[in-house]
Formats: structure tokens, C-alpha cells, sequence
């Protein structure tokens, strides 16, 4: 029987994706969550970062990975990477790490572990996502705003942001994981174009019906707003991220999505019509 590939973060938004994708391509799928989450077609797994103990039955019977560092934790690397040399000890020769546009290689976080792939595996890529179209689709905080409240809370001000798809982050994910040859590099991801919130709050307006504004804030009240849901450490950086973005750092595209996948990034239109437009 073929190697199956371990896909971690299973049960999320790019994890849950990609593991669809690569079944419907036909690959075997380890579908890894803390709990063992059934994913049609996938044998489930558990796995938790912070759980050694789960490692090596995750492991079995693959060879390729796909890579959800713990969410939110400021150093990923302690748990990720002695993982990683059990993963090439066990056989794996191929991992797709998710990182995300705005952390360098050797960056924080989950920059160090980018850093250490190359290393570890001769077969690899780092996907850079820009943030996500799904944030105003899903149960992040800027889509339970939107719903509850008609509201976007940024402190982004008018800075554009290359808002990208979900499923265009998988089916590259897809492509870096079963394609004949692994990228060997990193990728940063956008969809098609850079919008600011107040085009994104009009926008969600328009494909909803519902009215939305975006609403400014400056760095000190994003940062005091996130404190009361996060921990200190984290809501200061998301706040942080934020500002860069009012200073331009993801005012840009890329043909990256176009150059892997063979067709253009889905606009925020069409994500929006897919996933909050009213039903009927
Ligand atoms: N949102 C954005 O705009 C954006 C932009 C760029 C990059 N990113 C990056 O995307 C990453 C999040 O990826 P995502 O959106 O695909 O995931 P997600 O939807 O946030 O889901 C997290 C996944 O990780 C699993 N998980 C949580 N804690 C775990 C643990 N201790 N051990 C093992 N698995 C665990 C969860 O499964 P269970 O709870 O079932 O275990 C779930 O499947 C973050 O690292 C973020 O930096 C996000």
C-alpha cells in the first residue's frame, strides 16, 4: 500500500482542505487532531502537539507532512522540531511547513522552524500565506463581529492587505506535498488583489445585504480589546500586525497561487458568494 501523508491540523481551516483535496486526488490521508476527529475518507489520528506520547502512531505509514504549528504558542519550535527529527527518523521525506507572509524565515515563532526544514528534510516548502478571506467567513473574531455586530475592528487603518482563500493555501499545499518535484523554498500566497478593511466592510456588505462598517482603531485599543479574549503576549502582537499592515506590509500580490496551481487566486467575491452570502 502507498505511504499515506500526516495531515496536522486537520480538523482547521487549511488543514481540513487540503486533507479534502488530497483524498479527492486519491492519496491516503492521515487526518490528525487532538481528538481524533473523523474526516470522510481519511483515517483519523491523535495527535497533540504537546503530547509526545501521540507522536509516533501519528507517524506511522507516512512519508510526507503537512504542518500546523501549535496556534498562538510564541515558540513552536520546542515542540515542532523533535517532532520533525522523529518524522525523518520514521521515514518522512517530504514536510510542508504553514508559516505566513509576515514572518521571515528565521523570524519569530514559527520562523525558527522554517528555518530548520531545510535542514531536516531534502524535500520541503513554507507556505506564506497573507491573512485569510476566511476570517470574515468563518468563527474568527472579524467574522463574529461582522454577524453580531455589523462590524470590522482594526487597527489597520486604510493599509491593504492581500487577502488570500483558504482553499487556494490548500490546493498549493496540495501541490507542494504530492508534486513530482518539492519546491525547496518558501511561498508567499495572496489572492488577486490588495484591499483594505473599509473595501472588505463594503464589500461584506454588498455580497450580504447586511450593512458593515470597518471601524478604526489605533494600536493601544486593538491591543486592550484583544487582551480581554488572549493572553498579553499574543494580543499585543496581533495589534502589532495590524499596524504593519497600516504601514503597508501587505500591500502586495503575488502569481504564486497562479504559477503552482495553474489557475488565478479566487477573489474575495467570489469567497464571500460561497460562504456568507444569504442562502437562496
Ligand atoms: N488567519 C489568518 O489570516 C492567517 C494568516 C496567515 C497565517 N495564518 C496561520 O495559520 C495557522 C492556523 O492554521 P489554520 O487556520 O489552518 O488552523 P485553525 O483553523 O486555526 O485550526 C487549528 C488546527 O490545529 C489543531 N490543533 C489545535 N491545537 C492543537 C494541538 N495542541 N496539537 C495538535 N493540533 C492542534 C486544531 O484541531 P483540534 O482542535 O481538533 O485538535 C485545528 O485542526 C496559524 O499558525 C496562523 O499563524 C493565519
Amino acid at each position: 500500500m502507498s505511504a499515506a501523508v500526516l495531515v496536522t491540523g486537520a480538523t482547521g481551516t487549511t488543514g481540513g482542505r487540503t486533507a479534502a483535496r488530497l483524498l479527492a486526488a486519491g492519496h491516503r490521508v492521515r487526518a490528525a487532531s487532538r481528538r481524533a476527529a473523523p474526516v470522510p475518507g481519511a483515517d483519523p489520528v491523535r495527535f497533540d502537539w504537546y503530547d509526545d506520547t501521540t507522536h509516533g502512531d501519528a507517524l506511522v505509514g507516512t512519508d510526507r507532512v503537512y504542518l500546523v504549528p501549535p496556534v498562538g504558542d510564541p515558540d513552536p519550535a520546542a515542540v515542532m522540531l523533535p517532532f520533525l527529527r522523529r518524522a525523518r527518523a520514521a521515514g518522512v521525506r517530504r514536510a510542508v511547513l504553514l508559516s505566513a507572509s509576515a514572518v521571515p524565515e528565521g523570524g519569530p515563532a514559527v520562523g525558527q522552524v522554517h528555518r530548520a526544514l531545510p535542514e531536516l528534510f531534502e524535500e520541503w516548502a513554507v507556505l506564506r500565506p497573507s491573512w485569510f478571506m476566511q476570517n470574515f467567513t468563518g468563527d474568527h473574531a472579524h467574522a463574529r463581529s461582522i454577524r453580531e455586530d455589523g462590524e470590522i475592528l482594526t487597527a489597520a487603518g486604510t493599509g491593504r492587505v492581500g487577502f488570500v482563500d483558504a482553499d487556494d493555501i490548500a490546493a498549493v499545499a496540495a501541490h507542494a506535498l504530492t508534486g513530482d518535484r518539492a519546491p525547496g523554498t518558501d511561498l508567499v500566497l495572496t489572492g488577486p488583489e490588495a484591499l483594505s478593511y473599509d473595501d472588505v466592510a463594503a464589500l461584506v456588505t454588498e455580497v450580504t445585504g447586511r450593512p458593515v462598517v470597518h471601524r478604526h482603531l489605533g494600536y493601544q485599543g486593538m491591543r486592550d480589546r484583544l487582551a480581554a479574549l488572549l493572553p498579553a503576549e499574543f494580543a499585543a502582537l496581533l495589534a502589532g500586525l495590524d499596524r504593519a499592515v497600516a504601514e503597508g506590509a501587505e500591500d502586495r500580490t503575488t502569481d504564486t497561487v497562479r504559477r503552482i496551481t495553474g489557475r488565478p487566486p479566487n477573489s474575495l467575491r467570489t469567497v464571500l458568494e460561497r460562504e456568507a452570502a444569504p442562502a437562496g
